[in-house]
């Protein structure tokens, strides 16, 4: 298997390197007992989102908003200009953005959905359509809510997770061709690239295939956007595996893959480090423009979107580190341990390792149940009941769309947040996976008992169709020996 280079091998056994920073404040986590998971759980409606924080041991949920910030992220936040309008604190962050993506124009959001709105308002036409590699879920929702339609792109190994394939997050040239033909002039609303694609499992496109897409793109007069929210991690993945690349250094790869687009939104909650706070950057003046009409009615001032002046200082700071190879490599060597520790042990996970997360893939885990029973929320349900850690479903409840039946990806992500977890709990959540797969037979599904009609997978509620077996891993006869210490 691939391995990243901040995960070694010593004597046969999978280590990760020491991390460039140390640990200067912390925040208590408690595993609660068995018998107030289950209690928990359920008051949850199965649903790892409805869980409150306290009652969760390790949070893999998702990596976005959840990193650690540096101390010079901190130290920058002092320096935050609350000013309505005019603020330092944009005029820094707008330095930082031209310096670090080369684009001339920045639209502060306060988070990546809210760039994502703006983008749509702008370009998205009733009866257009975004050809995408995949989708994200909100990217999607809002492209939809203007009155678009949109297309996946993707090359057909990204909803393979046993496909070994490098760069899953890939656009399918000739289909992508045929459709920029077929189109009317004006109807390709534009065509949307994802870094590190989140719902393939965290996996990069490659350089060449950027390239493929901004030839397209230009012959067929059609903006390219990126959605860069991952782009440190996918210019690592080709430094790393991309034959000629492998000299450049970080930031100039990440300018490389910026400058392939005419512009990118970014939720900034991920690659960026801070709780909150996204953007749309573009070179041209005039989409510029008609983004900075909408900003001003959703989300504030063109001087600071969605965010505080201290929000942006952070956020300038966050960017600079976000470039980082150290930085990055070290969090991106930590989902590279845990799914090492997975696949070792022979639980099925999306191959290869992708950046942000580890993907169980449920299907394969639960083969007993049908994808109706929601075999990874049950999953995600399971891993919560076994040892408080808290996943997420990527699989029928996020990706169901219409009524078109949905037998696709059905995956468990273990996302990881920035800076923030040990390699102990990393070995604690492998022990919970293992745990779990070792039971699976054991396991029921789900049924919904209640569905809202945005974005489900946010709030729906479930209800087992059996007993959950007890799945505590402190109480199973092959608890690990700590637990009894
Ligand atoms: N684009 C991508 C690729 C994302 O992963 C996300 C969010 C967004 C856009 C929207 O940004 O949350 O700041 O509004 N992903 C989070 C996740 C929610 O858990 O993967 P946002």
């Amino acid at each position: 298997m691939h391995e990243a280079r901040g995960v070694v091998r010593i004597r046969g056994v999978s280590r990760l390197l020491p991390p460039p920073w140390k640990t200067k404040v912390v925040e208590p986590i408690a595993l609660r007992v068995a018998a107030e998971r289950r209690i928990a759980i359920g008051e949850a409606g199965y649903n790892t989102f409805l869980l409150r924080s306290e009652d969760v041991f390790v949070d893999l949920l998702t990596d976005s908003g959840t990193s650690a910030l540096s101390q010079e992220q901190r130290a920058a936040m002092e320096l935050g200009d609350e000013a309505y309008a005019g603020s330092r604190s944009f005029f820094r962050l707008e330095q930082v953005v031209r310096e670090t993506f080369g684009y001339r124009y920045l639209i502060p959001t306060h988070q990546g959905r809210g760039a994502e709105h703006l983008l749509a308002l702008a370009l998205v036409r009733p009866g257009t359509i975004v050809p995408s590699n995949l989708y994200f879920t909100t990217s999607r929702e809002h492209v939809e809510l203007a009155g678009g339609r949109w297309v996946d792109v993707a090359v057909p190994e990204a909803t393979d997770p046993e496909s070994p394939f490098l760069f899953k997050g890939n656009i399918d040239l000739e289909r992508l061709e045929e459709i920029l033909d077929a189109a009317a002039p004006g109807e390709v609303a534009y065509v949307r690239q994802e870094a590190c694609l989140n719902m393939a499992g965290g996996q990069p496109f490659s350089m060449e295939n950027l390239a493929g897409v901004r030839a397209l793109t230009r012959e067929h007069g059609v903006p390219f956007i990126l959605d860069a929210t991952r782009i440190s991690e996918n210019a690592l993945f080709v430094k790393e595996r991309e034959p000629g690349y492998e000299d450049r250094s970080l930031p100039e790869l990440i300018r490389v893959i910026a400058d392939h687009a005419e512009g990118a939104i970014f939720s900034s909650k991920k690659d960026h480090f801070v709780p909150i706070g996204g953007f749309v950057a573009v070179n041209d003046l005039e989409l510029a423009r008609r983004l900075r009409e909408q900003v001003v009615v959703y989300e504030g001032f063109p001087h600071y979107g969605g965010m505080a002046g201290h929000d942006m200082e952070a956020l300038a700071q966050g960017i600079r580190e976000s470039t980082d190879e150290r930085i990055v490599q070290a969090y991106v060597s930590q989902a590279q341990y845990l799914g090492t520790l997975l696949a070792d042990a022979g639980v099925p996970i999306v191959v290869p390792i992708g950046a942000h997360a580890v993907f169980v893939d449920a299907k394969r885990l639960l083969p007993q149940l049908d994808q109706t029973e929601f075999p990874a929320q049950t999953l995600a349900a399971a891993f919560y009941l076994a040892g408080g850690v808290r996943s997420m479903e990527r699989g029928i409840v996020s990706g169901q769309h219409g009524s078109d039946p949905y037998d696709d990806l059905e995956l468990v992500r273990l996302a990881l947040p920035r800076r923030v977890y040990t390699q102990e709990h990393l070995t604690w959540v492998a022990d919970v996976v293992k745990h779990v797969h070792g039971r699976a037979d054991e396991i029921p599904g789900l049924r919904i008992t209640y569905e809202p009609e945005h974005l489900r997978f946010f709030q729906a509620r479930f209800a087992p169709l059996e007993v959950f077996p007890d799945l505590a891993i402190e109480n199973a006869a092959t608890a690990p020996a700590v637990l009894e210490a």
